[in-house]
C-alpha cells in the first residue's frame, strides 16, 4: 500500500492532538505509519507552540498545500465557517479528499459540500465533527444501515455537560467551570456557541441528515443552551428523581407528508430521570442513544471534546481514506460518501410534542395551585405532578411537570398562568424525557 499524503489546515487543539497520534510510538496498526504529513498551514509560522515539530512543515499559505499535486488529502482542523468552508470546497476541486472536523460548517453548507465532492469523485469525511471520539458518523453510514432509525437522543456537547455535572456535583460556579472548559480545550474558540446550544444544533442536524437522508434546515432546530439554567431547577429536579442535561433530540414524527419526512428535533436543556442511562453521563462525555428497527436501542458513549479523542477521530477518517485510494476503485464507496436519498423538514414548533418542568414564583395564597391546575386542564395539558417546594416571606415556588403535550398548548396555559394575580414569574421552563 503506497503512503497517503496529507495538508494539515490548522493547528490548535484538534491539530496538535493528530500530528500527535501520527508522530507516537503507540502500539497501532502499522497502516498509520503509511499516512505522511506533507505541510501544516497556519496563521502565525512563529507562534510559540507547545510541541516539538519536524523541520519545515508549517508554512503560512493553505493554498501551497491545496495546489500540491503530492497531496491526497485535506484535513481541515482550523475552525471558524467561511474561511473553512471556501478551503474545503477549494480542496474538493482540487480533486482532494477532505477530513475535517467542522461541524458548524457542515450542518450550514453540507448539501453543497457533499454535492462537490460526488462532482469531482473525492470524499469529505466528518467523524470527528460529531461528539469528538466517539465513533457515530461511520456508524450512521454503514453499520447501523440496514436499520430503520426511529429516534436519536444525546448529550452532544462536551463543555455543557462538563459544566453541569460539576453544578450537580460540586455546587460548582458557572462561570468558572466555563473558563476550566475552555482551558482544558473542550469548549470552542466562542464558548457562547457551547453554552447557547448551537454547537449541540450543528451536530444533532449533522447526524438526522445521516440518519434520515435528508437535507435539515439547521436554522429551525429550536435551540436552548445552559446559560438560563438557574441553581435551583438543578436542586429542584435532583429532589424529584431527575438530572439535568442539555439534550439533542431527533425523532420522526408521525405527522403526514407523504413527500418528506416529518422531524421532530430540538435542543435543550432538559431533565431525565435518575434511572435512565443518560443521566449517568457525566463530565466531558457524551453519549448518543439511538433507536432503530429492528436493532432496537442502543448506546454509543464516550470522550466528547479534547484534543486526543478528536484528533484520534480524524485520523481514522484519514485510515478510511487511505485505505480505499489504495484500492483505486473507478467509483466511490456508495456509503462512505454521502448522497441525500429523499426530502425531509422539522415540525413546527408548536406541534412539537414534549414533557415538560415549570418553575413558578407566587404569592402563598389559598387556591393558587388550583388556579394553575385548572388553566392546564382547560388547554388540554396533563400534569404528571405539581409541587410547592419552598415557601418564604408569602411568596411559593411551585413545581410543574406535564405529561408529553404540544408545544401550542403548553404555551397557551402560560399566557393564562401568568396573567393570574398571584403569579409573579415563569422563572424557568426545561424539558422531560
Ligand atoms: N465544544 C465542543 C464540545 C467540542 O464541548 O462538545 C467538540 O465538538
Amino acid at each position: 500500500m503506497g503512503k497517503c499524503k496529507i495538508g494539515i489546515i490548522g493547528f490548535g487543539t484538534v491539530g496538535t492532538g493528530i500530528y500527535r497520534i501520527l508522530k507516537s510510538r503507540n502500539d497501532v496498526h502499522p497502516i498509520l505509519k503509511d499516512i505522511e504529513i506533507v505541510g501544516i498551514a497556519v496563521k502565525n509560522i512563529n507562534k510559540n507552540r507547545n510541541i516539538e515539530l519536524e523541520n519545515n512543515l508549517l508554512i503560512d499559505d493553505p493554498n501551497k498545500l491545496i495546489n500540491d499535486s503530492n497531496i491526497d488529502v485535506i484535513v481541515e482542523v482550523m475552525g471558524g465557517t467561511d474561511m473553512a468552508k471556501d478551503i474545503i470546497l477549494k480542496s474538493l476541486k482540487a480533486r482532494k479528499s477532505v477530513v475535517t472536523a467542522n461541524k458548524a460548517v457542515i450542518a450550514r453548507y453540507g448539501s453543497e459540500i457533499y454535492a462537490t465532492a460526488a462532482k469531482y469523485g473525492v470524499y469529505v469525511l466528518t467523524e470527528a465533527a460529531v461528539c469528538g471520539g466517539i465513533p457515530i458518523i461511520e456508524p450512521l453510514k454503514r453499520s447501523l444501515k440496514s436499520n430503520q432509525i426511529n429516534k436519536i437522543v444525546g448529550i452532544i456537547n462536551g463543555t455543557t455537560n462538563f459544566i453541569l455535572s460539576k453544578m450537580t456535583n460540586e455546587k460548582a460556579d458557572y462561570e468558572e467551570t466555563l473558563k476550566l472548559a475552555q482551558k482544558l480545550g473542550f469548549a470552542e474558540f466562542d464558548p457562547t456557541a457551547d453554552v447557547e446550544g448551537h454547537d449541540a444544533a450543528d451536530k444533532i442536524s449533522i447526524l438526522s441528515e445521516l440518519a434520515f437522508g435528508g437535507r435539515i434546515n439547521r436554522d429551525s432546530i429550536s435551540t436552548e443552551g445552559i446559560n438560563q439554567i438557574n441553581i435551583k431547577d438543578i436542586e429542584y429536579a435532583n429532589k424529584l428523581g431527575f438530572e439535568i442535561k442539555l439534550l439533542a433530540f431527533s425523532e420522526r414524527n408521525t405527522i403526514n407528508n407523504k413527500n418528506s419526512l416529518s422531524l421532530n428535533i430540538w435542543v435543550g436543556p432538559s431533565l431525565i430521570p435518575k434511572y435512565h442511562p443518560l443521566a449517568k453521563v457525566d463530565g466531558v462525555n457524551n453519549a448518543i442513544l439511538i433507536e432503530s428497527y429492528p436493532l432496537g436501542e442502543i448506546m454509543l458513549y464516550g470522550p466528547g471534546a479534547g484534543s486526543g479523542p478528536t484528533a484520534a477521530s480524524v485520523v481514522s477518517d484519514i485510515l478510511n481514506l487511505q485505505a480505499s485510494l489504495s484500492k483505486n476503485l473507478p467509483t466511490k464507496d456508495p456509503l462512505l460518501s454521502f448522497n441525500f436519498w429523499r426530502d425531509c423538514h422539522i415540525i413546527d414548533f408548536n406541534q412539537i410534542s414534549k414533557k415538560n418542568y415549570l418553575r413558578i414564583i407566587c404569592l402563598d395564597s389559598p387556591g393558587v395551585i388550583g388556579k394553575i391546575g385548572d388553566l392546564f386542564g382547560k388547554n388540554d395539558v396533563s400534569i404528571e405532578s405539581i409541587v410547592q417546594l419552598d415557601a418564604s416571606e408569602n411568596k411559593a415556588e411551585i413545581v410543574v411537570i406535564t405529561h408529553e403535550v404540544s408545544n401550542g398548548n403548553f404555551e397557551k396555559s402560560k399566557e393564562g398562568i401568568r396573567a393570574l394575580p398571584e403569579v409573579e414569574l415563569i422563572a424557568s421552563q426545561l424539558s422531560c424525557i
